[in-house]
């Protein structure tokens, strides 16, 4: 089958999937409502999965199933030849989803009371882990240029490591301000922690999709001892309701406490369909995902094009990583709640900044390109005219 453009422009229907992002966007704003919210894509994923999942259920057997080591083995081949990295089947542990693996890191390595460095914006569900876990949140929030480009503050960091921290949860690439941290970036991360002896736990979910001339820089590439790193086919390949995830980690003594915390909390095994579908996705899936990102390329210069054109008091952060733009619309004065109101009114839906960090998003919005081209001048003319027309 041959991926072109026309295959993703078509898109997918996915009213009545019960689909969160369309399925609840029409309960609560109506069937004209575009929704450029929760990070799936409105592309069908791979004929290969969709095969290999029909072929599965075709045999009405379901029983426990002995696929984790080819699962294994087909995810490490994976990520040895699209991000250079080699660890062994033996390295990765199995799990539901990766924000379970978060909360397992958390639960391992720290305890309650206990301070756990995140930096905002970042993906909500990062606090919400900490907060949920017992743990205080340590925020070392990241730096950002006049162009919207964020850094790290590593002083920050160093600053809440001294205070106690002992834990780092990296988002790497950076949901949702777009950043594929290079390998310098990393290697002074690394060495910050490596000063107090502190433990990275790197969520890695987006590294498939980094635009050329970035790359995806493997945290395990730059130190095994101490980095528990997670990664799922979910966001690659539109798996998310499969349920499948992964943490790979090298250093023997962590990846055993790990386990041992994931056992105590009942979780044992990944699940039959899941797995079908990840193995089939990383061995089959090859070529669909190459297509992907050339589409991907072009919606970001789309969603380039159209801020500049339509919104020029709006700061778009460049986009190296993720299908997820980060808009800056503080010029505008309005808070996360007023631009939601407005923007829902206008028959859009966007992600609240807020959601990434009270303070680092007040007043910015994340919109998801992984879409058909042709609603993204229409996302940005419907924020257009919120913008414009008020309440
Ligand atoms: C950075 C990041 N981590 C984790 C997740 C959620 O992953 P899961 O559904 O496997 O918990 C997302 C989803 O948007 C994400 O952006």
């Amino acid at each position: 089958m041959q991926f072109t453009e026309e295959f993703f422009d078509a898109g997918l229907y996915r009213v009545d999937t019960d689909s969160v992002k369309w399925d609840e966007c029409r309960r609560a704003h109506g069937e004209g409502a575009l929704p450029m919210w929760v990070a799936d894509m409105d592309f069908p994923s791979p004929p290969a999965v969709t095969e290999a999942l029909l072929k599965r259920a075709a045999h009405p057997t379901y029983g426990y199933t002995e696929l984790t080591e080819r699962h294994n083995a087909a995810l490490a081949a994976f990520w040895r030849d699209r991000h250079g990295l080699s660890f062994a089947g033996e390295a990765v542990t199995l799990l539901p989803c990766v924000i379970s693996g978060l909360k397992t890191a958390i639960h391992t390595l720290t305890a309650p009371g206990d301070s756990v460095v995140i930096m905002s914006p970042v993906y909500g569900p990062f606090r919400f882990s900490v907060e949920a876990t017992g743990r205080t949140l340590a925020d070392a929030p990241l730096k950002k240029d006049a162009a919207g480009r964020y850094t790290m503050d590593l002083d920050a960091v160093e600053a809440r490591l001294r205070e106690g921290a002992r834990l780092v949860l990296l988002c790497s690439p950076h949901n949702p301000v777009g950043r594929a941290w290079t390998r310098e970036e990393l290697e002074e991360l690394m060495a910050v922690c490596g000063r107090y002896g502190a433990y990275v736990c790197s969520d890695e979910i987006h590294a498939d999709f980094v635009f050329s001339p970035q790359r995806f820089v493997p945290l395990l590439s730059v130190q095994k001892e101490r980095v528990v790193s997670l990664c799922a086919p979910s966001k690659t390949f539109n798996l998310a309701g499969l349920q499948i995830a992964s943490a790979v980690c090298v250093d023997e003594a962590l990846r055993a406490a790990f386990r041992k915390t994931l056992e105590a909390n009942g979780v044992t095994s990944g699940n039959l369909m899941g797995l079908v579908a990840a193995e089939a996705a990383y061995n089959e899936g090859r070529g669909w995902l190459d297509a992907l990102l050339r589409y991907l390329d072009r919606n970001r210069a789309a969603l380039r094009e159209e801020v500049r054109a339509q919104l020029p008091r709006a700061v778009l952060t460049p986009l190296e990583a993720t299908y997820l733009g980060w808009l800056d619309l503080t010029a505008c004065g309005l808070t996360c709640r007023e631009l939601t109101e407005r923007t829902e009114k206008a028959g859009v839906i966007f992600t609240e900044g807020t959601f990434f960090g009270e303070e680092a998003g007040e007043g910015h919005m994340r919109i998801n390109i992984a879409c058909p081209r042709r609603n993204i001048p229409e996302a940005v003319r419907r924020l257009k005219t919120a913008l414009e027309q008020g309440g």
